[in-house]
């Protein structure tokens, strides 16, 4: 990831917007894990979501966008978006991404040492952000819905360049992943901005994939992917479904990279769990180990994920990963763990 510029005088502004139903508990998690790698954070709440808009008519007031924009980094839980059009309301993650031009989203996915991870995987899904079906053009007659796709050359070389980057920083294999048979305009254009932006880095592998395939091998040889880049719905699915492959959304953190940083789990707002106190703060705290990298301080990051690691392996776990523990219980373990490697 680029790494923050930073004076080195001042202590970092974490902006902290917790969001909606289990960011009220995973968030305080990630914190708490941060705290106890003892780098110094002044944290400043920021309220947004659901039920902000519910109580205040804003999902992402403007003050508190400002706020953000101010910070050094953000630091996400999730929000609460009906599936239905709810007038007035949009989703502040998409906004936040928009606004703060985070145009490229990391999902590394690898093997942990739990029974529903498979092993051998070490992969980084970078997923454009700010374009595609995401800019929410959408229309209906009642009879006929359309969906307008945008995909522009800037917005595919700027995330293709993250994507080589990393892949260079990495075991150098890049997967540029589209559907440009089918969509030969929006997908053709990504396609070979794409593949000109990776001709630039003759030390790279690199291949291209058809969605659908890069979906099935995703299942059948995850092992043999690196870096993988694509546009934003694509990279959305092909995301959760490597998630699956490793333990499933509990496990799952992002970051959210471009004129600012952004880091959050990738599931939602879980409210089928909500307030239960048995959400997995694993994903939360491995978004939080990824802040670390980006504020330069990446031997906490590994830190933090050697203690994860630890704790995947010898528990306690939350029920998503078949156990008993609770958010509490497994944050503890992980903040014990870091003090343990003090
Ligand atoms: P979800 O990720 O909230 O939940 C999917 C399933 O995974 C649920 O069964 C949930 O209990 C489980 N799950 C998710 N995170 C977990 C964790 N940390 N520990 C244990 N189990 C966990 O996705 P869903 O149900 O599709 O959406 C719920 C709400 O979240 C919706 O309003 C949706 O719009 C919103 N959402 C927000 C996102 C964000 O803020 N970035 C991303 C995805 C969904
Ligand atoms: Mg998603």
């Amino acid at each position: 990831m680029a790494e923050h510029r930073r004076d080195g005088l001042s202590p970092v502004r974490l902006c902290v917007i917790e969001g909606d139903g289990i960011g009220h508990e995973v968030v305080p998690a990630a914190l708490a894990v941060l705290s106890s790698t003892g780098f110094p954070i002044e944290v400043v709440h920021a309220d947004a979501g659901w039920d902000c808009f519910l109580e205040r008519g804003m999902a992402l007031p403007p003050e508190k966008l400002e706020l953000a924009r101010q910070c050094d980094a953000i630091l996400f839980g999730a929000v609460s978006s009906p599936s239905h059009k709810v007038v007035g309301y949009s989703s502040p993650i998409v906004e936040l991404r928009r606004q703060l031009d985070l145009y490229a989203n990391l999902r590394p996915s690898h093997s942990w040492p739990i029974p529903t991870s498979r092993p051998g995987i070490d992969l980084l899904i970078v997923r454009e952000n700010t374009e595609d079906l995401y800019v929410r053009r959408e229309r209906s007659d009642g009879h006929t819905a359309v969906a307008e796709r945008v995909i522009t050359r800037q917005g595919s070389e700027r995330v293709a360049r993250v994507a080589c980057q990393w892949a260079t920083r990495r075991r150098r294999r890049l997967t540029i992943v589209h559907k440009a048979n089918v969509l030969p305009e929006t997908c053709g254009l990504f396609r070979q901005v794409a593949l000109d932006v990776a001709a630039e880095h003759p030390d790279l592998e690199v291949e291209e994939m058809l969605v659908d395939t890069m979906a099935l091998r995703l299942v059948t040889t995850p092992e043999r992917f690196d870096v993988i880049v694509t546009t934003n719905l694509f990279g959305d699915i092909l995301s959760d479904e490597a998630a699956g492959l490793v333990g499933g959304l509990g496990v799952a953190p992002s970051a959210n990279v471009g004129a600012h940083a952004l880091f959050e789990p990738v599931h939602g707002s879980a409210p089928d769990i909500a307030g239960k106190g048995i959400a997995n703060p694993v994903a939360a705290i491995l978004a939080a180990g990824m802040l670390l990298d980006y504020l330069g301080q990446v031997a906490l990051g590994d830190r933090v994920r050697a203690a994860v690691g630890q704790v995947l392996a010898s528990g306690p776990h939350t029920p998503d990963l078949g156990g008993t523990g609770t958010t509490k219980q497994v944050t503890e373990a992980v903040q014990s763990q870091i003090g343990a490697v003090h």
